[in-house]
């Protein structure tokens, strides 16, 4: 499976956002975090600068929103523009209707789970979604390092994609490196996000180059 590279501009210089995805045009998708401050205990940015990044941006933007309430939210990023929309499980009272919603309103729909959430409880409703986030560190700040014993989850959430036949993307994202992409892209993950990794590099798009055959190999 090809791997891709979604480099998170949580690492970009948010003064300089549009000059910064010009900086990943050879990445698969531009990883935007939204965070309210309540889900995670940090804020970044919202529904309208999101929809000027979808207009400037040379990839599309995958966005993770890591808020309460996306029920109510998500939508409104699909509208905005975005490619694809991951929510929380744990934050979502009625997954399948919103996966539902945010694939008629054109997106792909993506279910993100914490490190200590059990993948589970959630798989009867693969079949809804177009990606399943296993989050390999705590959710809510950049450069923190990836977290060992989310492996076996990332391995649990592929075999059972496999067995049900289904075409569901496994996105990692926390920690990833050039240390630690191969052992993830063994444990069955295909979509990589990298922020510390990509934006702390010399050449981001090199290092996206490098990510990306080391995943593949
Ligand atoms: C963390 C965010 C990540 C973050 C990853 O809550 O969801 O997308 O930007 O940063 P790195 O790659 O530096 O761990
Ligand atoms: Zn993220």
């Amino acid at each position: 499976m090809a791997a891709l590279i979604n480099p998170s501009i949580l690492s970009a210089d948010f003064a300089n956002l549009e000059r910064d995805l010009g900086a990943i045009a050879n990445a698969d998708y531009a990883h935007v975090d939204v965070m309210d401050n309540h889900f995670v205990p940090n804020l970044t940015l919202g529904l309208p600068l999101v929809e000027r990044l979808a207009q400037v941006s040379p990839v599309p933007l995958d966005v993770h929103l890591m808020i309460e309430d996306p029920d109510r939210w998500a939508p409104g990023f699909a509208e905005a523009g975005a490619a694809s929309v991951t929510f929380h499980a744990e934050a979502a009272q009625a997954p399948v209707r919103l996966a539902r919603e945010l694939r008629r309103l054109g997106a792909r729909a993506g279910l993100a789970l914490r490190p200590a959430t059990p993948v589970e409880p959630f798989l009867d409703l693969l079949a809804e979604v177009d990606m399943l986030l296993v989050m390999t560190v705590e959710p809510g700040f950049g450069g923190q390092s990836f977290i060992d014993g989310t492996l076996p989850k990332i391995r649990r959430a592929r075999a059972a994609i496999a067995d049900a036949g289904l075409d569901v993307w496994v996105q990692v994202d926390g920690g990833v490196s050039r240390q630690t992409i191969e052992r993830i892209a063994d444990a069955g993950a295909n979509v990589f996000v990298a922020g510390s990794a990509v934006y702390g590099a010399d050449s981001p798009a090199a290092e996206i180059d490098a990510l990306r055959a080391l995943a593949t190999s």
